[in-house]
C-alpha cells in the first residue's frame, strides 16, 4: 500500500494515503526492513527447498554440535548449514507408500493430508535423531544418523529402525503436539488417536508407555499442546520435572460457558506409575492455571487466556529458567496479545501450595483444607523427599487416589510484576504467533530481547523495560523485519545466541536472520544511543556491536550506550556541538511554481522520531505547524498551493527522547507562474536569444529528482549531466503541453554548448547518488520507509 502511495503522482491522493497509514499502527518500530532490504544487506538468507512445492516445514531442531539445523517437512527431512541455510543442504526423502496414500484417501481424507508430515524431531543421542511423521494418517517413527563428529556428517534414515508411531506422533498434520526428549525418553503431548478424541501427555521409552488417564476430563479437557521442557528441581536427578504448557476448556459451575484456560502441568521424570492402581499412568500429574492479565478501569481484569507459544529461556542456573508465554485474548470487547514472564519459584510455589477441591462439578473450586497424605502427592520418589520410596510404584494407594481426584492446584501462577511485559492491544489486524528470547548484557544491565513472529512474515524485535518507581512497563520496538517475501504466518522461531542468529520457519521456507546490524542505526553517537538496542553501542566512530566489559576491555572507554533512557543529550553532547551539526545538515533547493503543490521531503531514519519544521527568516525561526494549505505529513511539508510569500529556508528537525537533530535545510524558491509561461512561449515562438537563455538556465540548473515530477529537489552541488530529465519534468510541472518543440530547440543549444565543453568534461556520478552528500550519503540504505518490496 505504501509503495502505491508513493508512486501516485497526485499529491492529494498521496496525502490521503499518508493519513491512512499514519493511523494504521499504534507502535512504530525504530527501523523497518523489507525482505528485499534484508537480503541486500545480507542479513537474511532463505532456504525454500527446491522444485515448485512449498517447503512446509513442520518442526525444526537446532544441533549446534554438528552445526546443522534439521527441518522436518512434508515427505522430507532436511539438514541445513547453520552458517548459510540456503547452501549445502542434505535431504532425506521420506514419503508414504502408494498403498498408504490409497488407504488414507479411502478413509475419506484429502489428498494433501495423505502425506508424511514430520511432526516430531528430537536429538536422541549424539549420533541419532528420533523422527516421527504422520505417515498419511498412519504415524511412523525412525532413527536418522547424523554422524559422530562435526566433520562426519552422515544424514540417512536407518531402514531397519522404522516402527509404528502410534502414541508418538499425531495422525493429523494439523494436530497440535509438543515433545521434548531427555535421557532417551520422549515426553510428548498429543492426540493419540485417529479421531482426535484422546489428548494425552505421554512418556515413551523402549520398555514403557506412561500417560494421563484416558477420558479423564479433570486431567485434560480438549487440550491444545503448546510447549514442554524438562527442568530440574535441585541436584537430585530423581527430582527432575517435566513441564507441559497447554490450553484447555474449563466448564463453569453452571455448565454453560466453556472458557479456555492456559495451563502449566507437570510430572516427575522418573514417574513409574502405580503398582495396583494407576498402572502405566502418571502418579504425579498436577496442573494449574497460568495467569496473564491486565487490570481494567472498572476493576475487572482482562485475561489473556489463549497461550499461543511458550519460550523457555535457560539460565546459568539450570533449575531456574524464565518462562515466556505469548498469549492472546478473543473476548468480544477486547482483542489483543500479551507476553508474560514466569519465574520457576512462582510455578513451584503454586504446585507446593494448596490443592483445589470441589464437592461436585457444579460447585466452585475451594482450597482443599483436609489432611494431605504422605508423601505429598505430586512429589517424586527421590532422596530429597525423605527417601523411603525408590519408585512411585511403592507409593501408598492413598497417595495415588488423592492425586487422581485432585490434579488441580488452587493457586494459579502469576507473572513477574503481576502484569504482561508486552501488550499489543491493536496489532493492526496482525496476529502474533511465535516468540523467542535472548538475554543480552548491556552497559546498564541485562535486557531481554523478544523476537515475536507475526502472521504476515514479520519478526518484531522488542525490548521491555520495567520502571520500578512508576511500576510501568516500557516497550521499545527496535526493529520490524520482514523475513519472507510474501506474507505468511511465522510457524517457528529458533534462536542461537551462540551464532547470534534466528532460524525462522513458515510454510514457504526457513530463513536465517542475524540478530543485529548496528550500523543501520546510523554513524553518529546520537543515532546509536537513541536506537536503545542492547546489542549496539557507539564506539567513537560508528554504531557497532557492544561487548560487555572484560571481552574487549581496551575499547571500553569509548563505548557509549544508554538502553534504559536513550539519553543521547547526556551521552553525546560535547561530541556534536549543535552549531556544528547545523552546518552539517543537508542543504537542498526546491523550485516550485506558484499555485502548484510542493512537497519538502524530510523522512528521519527513525520512525519513532517526531519531526518539527521551522521557517527561518534572518535570525528568527518560526515553527511551521501547518494549516489547511500547508500540511505536515510523515514524508515532509506539503504545500497544497504554494505562494510566493512561502519562499524561504525551511529547517527540518527531529526530536527523539529530547534529543534534537537538524536533518535538513531546504530553500524553497517560488517561481511566478506567468513569468515561466511567457518564457516558454517566447522559446516556442523562436525568440532566439531569450529562449536560448532559458535553455541555458535549464542546463545551468542542477539535476532534479526522479521521485516525483511535481517536486524539484535541487542539491547545492551545481550542474550535473541529468539536467535534461529535470527540464522535462519542469515542463510537465508547469503544465506545458507542447514540450517537444522546446526540447528540439534546446537540444540544439545544448549540442553546441556541449561541443564547446566536451574537452574538459568530467563525468560526475549519477544524480541519485549525489543527492545526499557528505553524511547523508548513508541515506541511500538507511531505515527504509516502505514495507513492501513488490
Ligand atoms: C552480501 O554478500 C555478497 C556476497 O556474498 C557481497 O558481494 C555483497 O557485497 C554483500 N552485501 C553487503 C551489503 O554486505
Ligand atoms: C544412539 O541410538 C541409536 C538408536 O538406538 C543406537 O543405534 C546408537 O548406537 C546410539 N549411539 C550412541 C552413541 O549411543
Ligand atoms: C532400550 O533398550 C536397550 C536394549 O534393550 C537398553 O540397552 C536401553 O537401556 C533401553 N533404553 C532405555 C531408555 O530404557
Ligand atoms: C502549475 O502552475 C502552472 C503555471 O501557473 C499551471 O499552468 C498549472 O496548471 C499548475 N499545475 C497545477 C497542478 O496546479
Amino acid at each position: 500500500m505504501m509503495e502505491e502511495c508513493l508512486r501516485t503522482v497526485n499529491l492529494t491522493l498521496m496525502l490521503l494515503c499518508l493519513i491512512l497509514l499514519g493511523t494504521a499502527h499504534s507502535i512504530y518500530p525504530r527501523i523497518r526492513l523489507s525482505h528485499k532490504e534484508l537480503s541486500q544487506l545480507n542479513r537474511t538468507w532463505v532456504f525454500e527447498g527446491h522444485g515448485a512445492a512449498a517447503l512446509q516445514p513442520q518442526t525444526m531442531l537446532l544441533d549446534e554440535g554438528h552445526e546443522r539445523l534439521y527441518v522436518g517437512s512434508k515427505n522430507a527431512l532436511f539438514s541445513l548449514s547453520l552458517d548459510r541455510v540456503d547452501a549445502h543442504h542434505s535431504e532425506i526423502q521420506w514419503s508414504s507408500t502408494e498403498y498408504q496414500i490409497e488407504e488414507c484417501l479411502m478413509k475419506g481424507r484429502e489428498k494433501p493430508e495423505c502425506a508424511n508430515y514430520i511432526k516430531v524431531l528430537q536429538q536422541y543421542n549424539q549420533t541419532h535423531l528420533l523422527v516421527c511423521g504422520t505417515g498419511a494418517f498412519n504415524p511412523i517413527c525412525g532413527f536418522v544418523t547424523v554422524g559422530n563428529t562435526q566433520q562426519d556428517r552422515h544424514f540417512a534414515l536407518e531402514d531397519n529402525s522404522i516402527i509404528s508411531g502410534r502414541g508418538r506422533c499425531p495422525y493429523d498434520p494439523n494436530s497440535p503436539c509438543t515433545s521434548t526428549l531427555s535421557r532417551g525418553e520422549l515426553y510428548i503431548g498429543l492426540y493419540t488417536d485417529y479421531w482426535e478424541n484422546d489428548g494425552a501427555l505421554c512418556r515413551l521409552n523402549n520398555q514403557t508407555y506412561t500417560r494421563t488417564e484416558r477420558d479423564d476430563r479433570q486431567q485434560l479437557n480438549e487440550p491444545t499442546f503448546v510447549g514442554s521442557a524438562v527442568i530440574p528441581d535441585n541436584d537430585d536427578r530423581d527430582d527432575d520435572k517435566v513441564y507441559f504448557f497447554f490450553t484447555e476448556r474449563v466448564v463453569d459451575p453452571e455448565g454453560v460457558n466453556k472458557a479456555v484456560y492456559s495451563r502449566v502441568g507437570r510430572v516427575c521424570a522418573n514417574d513409574q506409575g502405580g503398582q495396583r492402581m494407576l498402572v502405566n499412568r502418571w502418579s504425579s500429574f498436577l496442573k494449574t492455571r497460568l495467569i496473564c492479565s491486565v487490570a481494567g478501569p472498572n476493576g475487572i481484569d482482562t485475561h489473556f487466556d489463549e497461550l499461543e507459544d511458550v519460550f523457555v529461556l535457560n539460565n546459568k542456573e539450570k533449575k531456574n529458567p524464565e518462562i515466556f508465554g505469548l498469549f492472546s485474548t478473543t473476548s468480544a470487547v477486547f482483542k489483543g496479545y500479551a507476553v508474560c514472564v514466569y519465574h520457576m519459584e512462582d510455578i513451584r510455589a503454586a504446585f507446593n501450595g494448596q490443592f483445589a477441591y470441589r464437592e461436585r462439578p457444579e460447585h466452585h473450586w475451594t482450597p482443599y483444607e483436609d489432611r494431605v497424605p504422605y508423601p505429598r502427592p505430586g512429589s517424586c520418589a527421590s532422596k530429597v523427599n525423605g527417601g523411603g520410596f525408590s519408585s512411585s510404584k511403592e507409593f501408598p494407594d492413598e497417595v495415588l487416589r488423592f492425586i487422581r481426584s485432585h490434579p488441580v492446584m488452587y493457586r494459579p501462577v502469576f507473572p513477574q510484576h503481576r502484569r504482561p511485559v508486552l501488550l499489543q492491544t491493536e496489532p493492526g489486524g496482525r496476529k502474533l504467533t511465535q516468540i523467542a528470547v535472548d538475554r543480552v548484557q548491556a552497559q546498564d544491565g541485562h535486557y531481554h530481547v523478544l523476537y515475536i513472529g507475526t502472521d504476515d512474515s514479520m519478526v518484531l524485535k522488542i525490548i521491555t523495560i520495567y520502571n520500578k518507581d512508576t511500576d510501568t512497563m516500557e516497550e521499545v520496538l527496535l526493529e520490524e523485519l520482514q523475513v519472507f517475501k510474501v506474507p505468511v504466518p511465522i510457524k517457528e522461531i529458533i534462536i542461537s545466541p551462540k551464532r547470534q542468529q534466528l532460524y525462522v520457519g513458515s510454510e514457504v521456507g526457513v530463513a536465517q536472520v542475524r540478530l543485529h546490524q548496528c550500523d543501520l542505526y546510523g554513524s553518529e553517537c546520537a543515532d546509536c544511543c537513541l536506537a536503545r538496542d542492547p546489542y549496539c553501542a557507539w564506539d567513537g566512530v560508528t554504531c557497532s556491536r557492544f561487548y560487555p566489559a572484560g571481552v574487549f576491555t581496551k575499547s571500553r572507554r569509548f563505548r557509549r550506550q544508554d538502553i534504559r533512557h536513550g539519553n543521547a543529550v547526556q551521552l553525546c553532547n560535547g561530541l556534536q556541538i549543535d552549531n556544528e551539526q547545523w552546518q552539517r545538515a543537508e542543504e537542498r533547493f526546491v523550485y516550485s511554481v506558484e499555485s502548484n503543490s510542493t512537497l519538502l521531503e524530510c523522512v528521519p531514519r527513525s520512525l519513532q522520531a517526531k519531526v518539527l519544521w521551522f521557517l527561518q527568516r534572518g535570525e528568527e525561526k518560526h515553527e511551521v505547524r501547518g494549516d489547511e494549505r500547508v500540511i505536515v505529513t510523515s514524508h515532509g511539508l506539503l504545500f497544497l498551493q504554494v505562494r510566493s510569500s512561502d519562499a524561504g529556508v525551511y529547517v527540518c528537525q527531529t526530536v527523539e527522547h529530547g534529543y534534537v537533530h537538524t536533518l535538513l535545510r531546504t530553500t524553497l524558491h517560488v517561481l511566478r507562474g506567468e513569468r515561466v509561461e511567457s518564457a516558454i512561449h517566447r522559446a516556442n515562438d523562436g525568440e532566439g536569444e531569450k529562449a536560448a537563455a532559458l535553455c541555458q538556465s535549464f542546463t545551468g540548473l542542477p539535476p532534479g529528482p526522479s521521485v516525483s515530477p511535481r517536486v524539484l529537489l535541487v542539491p547545492s552541488s551545481g550542474p550535473g549531466p541529468n539536467s535534461r530529465l529535470w527540464y522535462k519534468e519542469f515542463l510537465q510541472l508547469i503544465g506545458y503541453g507542447d514540450a517537444q518543440r522546446v526540447e528540439a530547440y534546446c537540444e540544439r543549444v545544448w549540442c553546441s554548448d556541449k561541443k564547446r565543453k566536451k574537452a574538459k568534461k568530467k563525468y560526475a556520478p549519477p544524480a541519485g547518488e549525489r543527492r545526499g552528500k557528505g553524511r547523508r550519503e548513508e541515506n541511500s540504505h538507511r531505515a527504509p520507509r516502505h514495507t513492501s518490496d513488490t
